[in-house]
């Protein structure tokens, strides 16, 4: 092995603590991206769909029908682009887990 290479090695060990802190808040803080349009924690206002309550595997299959084009959408298609299939599984649990707007 490289010097570099044995650098990198050790480099990734000693940074594996820190990922695993902030997988924590993970889905919670992709989850915000969503904020400007589906409001704060999927509670929209009443011109946009909210996301609180509804469940994951509908977030999960709306956003693969946006990613795919199934579903014609005017940002959507665009955004879901934007996140790995892993993300969008923490988001979308995220979303199901917060209270549904009374
Ligand atoms: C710039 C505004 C904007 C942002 C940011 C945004 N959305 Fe959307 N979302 C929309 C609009 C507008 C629609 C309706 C479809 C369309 O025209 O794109 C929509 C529709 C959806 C739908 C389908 C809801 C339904 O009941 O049909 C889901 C699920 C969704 N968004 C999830 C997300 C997630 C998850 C994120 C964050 C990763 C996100 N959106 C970020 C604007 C946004």
């Amino acid at each position: 092995m490289g010097q570099a290479l044995r650098l990198a090695a050790a480099l990734l060990v000693a940074a594996a603590p820190l990922v695993q802190a902030q997988d924590a808040n993970l889905g919670r803080n992709l989850a915000a991206t969503c904020a400007n349009c589906h409001g704060t924690n999927g509670h929209a206002r009443a011109d946009s769909k909210p996301l609180a309550g509804v469940s994951a595997e509908k977030i999960l299959a709306a956003i693969a029908d946006f990613k795919s084009g199934a579903q014609p959408a005017t940002i959507m298609h665009q955004i879901a682009k934007g996140y790995t299939d892993d993300q969008v599984k923490l988001i979308a649990a995220y979303f199901a887990a917060q209270p549904a707007a009374k």
